[in-house]
C-alpha cells in the first residue's frame, strides 16, 4: 500500500490491498486501535479478541482470551488474517509474536526477547546502565535477606519494583524502613506477584512531572508519535493508588523539543544501539515512561507496547493512516514514514467502576451513551463493557475513555467533560482533574 499522501512512502503488500486484521485485547486502547484502523482504506475486515461492546460496532469480536495464544494462532490462520495487532504487554511477553512468525503469520509488536524491555525491570536496569541511559539509581536483588540488609542504610523514600510483570501494581514507594521490609517480605517471600516478583530492584525516589512518549521502533530505526501524560492515581489531586491510568492527554504540557532532542540523543539511540549489542530487534512500539527532575530527563520504565489511556489520546490526533505505519515497523522501513499530526490537543476521561483499582462491581446498566456521542469532536472509546439483554453494561474495572479534541487543552478539556457528564451508570467514577495543570497551555496553530 502506498500512501506518500500522509509523507509515508511504504508499500507494504501492494498486492494485498485489501486485509483482514485481528486486535488482541479488549480494553480501551484495544477499541482505540480498532477504530483508527477500521479507518484505513485497506482494512476489510477487523476481529477483536475478545473486544468489548464498542469493538463489536466496528469489527467482529472473537471469544478468545488475549492469553490464549494457541487459540489465538489457530484463529488466524484459519481466518487468513493478514496483520494481527497485539494491545497488552502479557501475550508480548509470553512470546505471541514468535508464535505468530513460526506460523509465517505477520504480527506487530516485539518478540518474547524484545519484550523484556518490559517484563524485566533488571534486564531494562541494566541494559540502561551499559547505555548510560539517565534513570534512577537501583540495586537489584534475588535474595530477601540482601534487601532487607539494604534497607537498614538506604535513605527513604524507595521505589521497590517487582522485576517482572504485575498488572501494573509491581511499584511500591516506601515512606520508611518498615514498609519497606513489610514490601519485600510480600514480594520475596510470599510470593504477592508470583514468579513477577522472585526479583526485585530497589531505587532512589525521583521527583519531578512524568511524560509519555511513544516510538514505532523497526529495530534499527524510529518515528515518535506526539507526547502524552498519563494520570495514575485513582484520585483528584494524584491522590490514592496508582491505576492502569484515569486519564491522558497530548501533547504534554512539560515537553519540549530541547527535552525532545535530549530524549532522543540520552535514551532512544543509545537504547536501540544497545539492544542489537545483544542481538535483540526490538520492532513494534516502544514507550519509555519517563519523568522530568530538576537534574534533567530520566527513564522511570519502558513499556513495550501502546499505553493505555494514552492510545486514546494519542490516535485521534493521528490524520494518517494508521495501518502502513505499522506495516512499515514491522517491515523496518519506518525511516520511510511521517505521521501528519492534528494540531489540536486531545484530553481523555477514564470512566471506572466503584472499587476500582481494587476490587470493583460489574453488570451496571451503561445509559447517555448516545447523547455523549453528539458533542463535537468526542469519541467515546470503551473498556470493560459488554452486551446483555439488549443493553449495554459494565464489565470491568476501567469501563469507558471519553476523548475530545480541541483547539486548546480547556476547550477539549470543556468538551471531554461535557460528554462525561451525559453518561450514566451506578457509581461511576471519574477524576475532575484531568489535564487540569495543562489548561494554559495552547497549541501553536501555525
Ligand atoms: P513504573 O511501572 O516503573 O513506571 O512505575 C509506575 C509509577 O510509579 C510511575 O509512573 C511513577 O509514578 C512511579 N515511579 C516509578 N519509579 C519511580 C521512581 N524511581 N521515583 C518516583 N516515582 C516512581
Ligand atoms: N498508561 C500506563 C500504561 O499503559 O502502562
Amino acid at each position: 500500500m502506498l500512501c506518500s499522501r500522509y509523507g509515508c512512502l511504504y508499500s507494504a503488500a501492494a498486492n494485498a490491498s485489501l486485509m483482514k486484521i485481528l486486535v488482541i485485547g479488549g480494553g480501551g486502547r484495544e477499541h482505540a486501535l480498532a477504530w483508527k484502523l477500521r479507518q484505513s482504506p485497506h482494512a476489510e475486515r477487523i476481529f477483536c479478541a475478545p473486544g468489548n461492546a464498542g469493538t463489536a460496532e466496528i469489527g467482529e469480536n472473537v471469544a478468545i482470551s488475549a492469553s490464549d495464544l494457541q487459540a489465538l494462532v489457530r484463529f488466524a490462520k484459519e481466518n487468513r488474517v493478514d496483520l494481527t495487532v497485539v494491545g497488552p504487554d502479557d501475550p508480548l511477553a509470553a512470546g505471541i509474536v514468535d508464535l505468530f512468525a513460526a506460523e509465517k503469520l505477520r504480527a506487530f509488536g516485539p518478540t518474547k526477547s524484545a519484550a523484556r524491555i518490559e517484563a524485566s525491570k533488571i534486564f531494562a536496569k541494566e541494559l540502561m546502565r551499559s547505555q548510560k541511559i539517565p534513570t534512577a539509581e537501583a540495586s537489584t536483588f534475588s535474595e530477601s535477606s540482601e534487601a532487607l540488609r539494604y534497607c537498614e542504610r538506604a535513605k527513604f523514600p524507595v521505589v521497590i519494583k517487582a522485576d517482572g510483570l504485575a498488572l501494573g501494581k509491581g511499584v511500591i514507594v516506601a515512606a520508611d524502613a518498615a514498609t519497606a521490609r513489610s514490601t519485600i517480605d510480600e514480594m520475596m517471600n510470599q510470593h504477592r506477584f508470583g514468579d513477577a516478583g522472585r526479583r526485585i530492584v530497589i531505587e532512589e525516589f525521583l521527583r519531578g512531572t512524568e511524560c509519555s512518549l511513544h516510538a514505532l521502533v523497526d529495530g534499527r530505526n524510529y518515528l515518535l508519535l506526539e507526547s502524552a501524560r498519563d494520570h495514575k492515581r485513582a484520585l483528584d489531586g494524584d491522590r490514592g493508588p496508582n491505576t492502569g491510568g484515569m486519564g491522558a492527554f497530548s501533547p504534554a504540557d512539560n515537553w519540549s523539543s530541547k527535552l525532545q532532542a535530549q530524549f532522543e540523543a540520552e535514551i532512544m539511540r543509545p537504547l536501540l544501539r544497545g539492544l542489537l549489542q545483544q542481538g535483540i530487534k526490538f520492532r513494534g512500539l516502544l514507550y519509555p515512561g519517563l519523568i522530568i527532575t530538576s537534574a534533567g530527563l530520566r527513564v522511570l520504565e519502558f513499556n513495550c507496547r501502546f499505553g493505555d489511556p494514552e492510545t486514546q489520546a494519542l490516535l485521534p490526533r493521528i490524520k494518517s493512516d494508521l495501518l502502513p505505519l505499522l506495516e512499515a515497523t514491522i517491515d523496518e522501513k519506518i525511516n520511510t514514514c511521517a505521521i501528519e499530526w492534528d494540531t489540536r490537543a486531545a484530553v481523555t476521561v477514564v470512566l471506572a467502576s466503584a472499587g476500582y483499582p481494587g476490587k470493583y462491581e460489574t453488570g451496571k446498566s451503561i445509559s447517555g451513551l448516545e447523547e455523549a456521542a453528539k458533542v463535537k469532536d468526542v469519541q467515546i472509546f470503551h473498556a470493560g463493557t459488554k452486551h446483555a439483554n439488549g443493553e449495554i453494561r459494565t464489565a470491568g474495572g476501567r469501563v469507558l475513555a471519553v476523548t475530545a479534541l480541541g483547539l486548546t487543552i480547556e476547550d477539549a478539556r470543556r468538551r471531554a467533560y461535557d460528554a462525561v457528564s451525559r453518561i450514566h451508570f451506578e457509581n461511576c467514577r471519574y477524576r475532575r482533574d484531568i489535564a487540569l495543570s495543562a489548561v494554559a497551555a495552547t497549541i501553536d496553530k501555525s
